[in-house]
């Protein structure tokens, strides 16, 4: 899948000329005019594979340009989804692009504004757009179903830190024969899971009563715990989409005790397993947990 016909590829000072001057313009965001550059495809490729993007995921690239990124992933895997840009020549193109690799039924390319697009089907997101476009989104995606992915082209999110980073030598960066490098960025959509959540769980002949206060930006997690009158620290916290891994050690009254708890975050409710390891305990079991919903905080 080429540029389009009769369209030069813009050199490589003109691109970095244009991406330095978009970033530093305020408002550039609602601008359209993030400048057209096509993803090379092998930095296409290494996208979907950070992605994990497989058949039946839903795939919305933002800012689609020829549709290549949603074509790709339509074609070799199946994946339905679609693509918007505020320019209709790169509609044409990628309905084109579409109709050429056989996937109409699979996607469908839409001229709008990527800030007016619902991107609520989404299990991953594209984009390969501005860093300040990107910050823009950034809330939005935040909001997003936890576990979404969302893969950018050589464009961070600042403070919120990848999960993943790639860099790559890409040999037709800027065109052909003109090479550079390419970073591909991935970032799993974390569930919110900052409050007070309370559980019991049994340990020998009694039951105790946790209270577990966690805070978190963006992926990062820490908390406490305060269980049969002592309170312990959160040594180990882990959010991946949806799921949470805390390990934490406190003295239940017959000597420390190691907790190790895996679940899934659901709105209010955790649910998964725990285990429980001290010199005289030796248990595992069923684990939930509830935090009372924000508008009871
Ligand atoms: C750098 S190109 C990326 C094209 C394609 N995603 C790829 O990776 O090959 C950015 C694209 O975003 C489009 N675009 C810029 N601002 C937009 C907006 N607000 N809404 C929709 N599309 C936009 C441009 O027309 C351009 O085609």
């Amino acid at each position: 899948m080429g540029t389009a016909i009769g369209v030069r590829r813009p050199g490589r000072l003109f691109v970095a000329a244009l991406v330095a001057l978009a970033a530093a313009l305020p408002g550039w965001a609602q601008q359209p005019s993030v400048p057209y550059v096509p993803t090379p495809q092998e930095v296409v490729d290494r996208m979907l594979a950070m992605g994990k993007v497989g058949k039946n995921d839903y795939l919305i690239d933002l800012g689609s340009g020829d549709g290549r990124i949603v074509v790709t992933a339509a074609k070799r895997f199946g994946t339905r989804g679609f693509g918007v840009d505020l320019n209709p020549a790169r509609i044409e193109e990628s309905v084109a692009n579409a109709k050429a690799a056989g996937v109409t039924d699979l996607v469908a390319f839409y001229q709008r504004d990527l800030f007016e697009t619902d991107l609520s089907s989404a299990t991953v997101i594209t984009m390969y757009l501005l860093p300040r476009v990107n910050l823009e989104l950034r809330p939005r995606l935040l909001n997003l179903r936890p576990g979404t992915r969302i893969v950018s082209h050589d464009f961070d999110m600042d403070e919120w830190r990848p999960d993943e980073r790639a860099e790559l030598d890409v040999k037709d960066k800027w065109g052909a024969g003109s090479s550079g490098k390419s970073s591909v960025y991935l970032w799993i959509v974390p569930a919110p899971v900052a409050g007070t959540w309370r559980f019991s769980l049994p340990a020998g002949a009694r039951t105790n009563e946790y209270e577990l206060t966690l805070e978190q930006r963006f992926q990062n997690v820490a908390g406490t715990v305060r269980v049969a009158g002592r309170t312990a620290k959160v040594t180990a916290a882990k959010l991946n989409g949806a799921g949470i891994a805390l390990d934490f050690t406190v003295d239940l009254g017959a000597g420390p005790v190691r907790h190790q708890l895996t679940g899934r975050a659901d709105a209010n409710a955790i649910a998964g397993r725990a285990k429980l390891s001290g010199t005289r305990i030796e248990s595992e079991a069923d684990w939930s947990a509830v935090r009372p919903p924000v508008e009871a905080r």
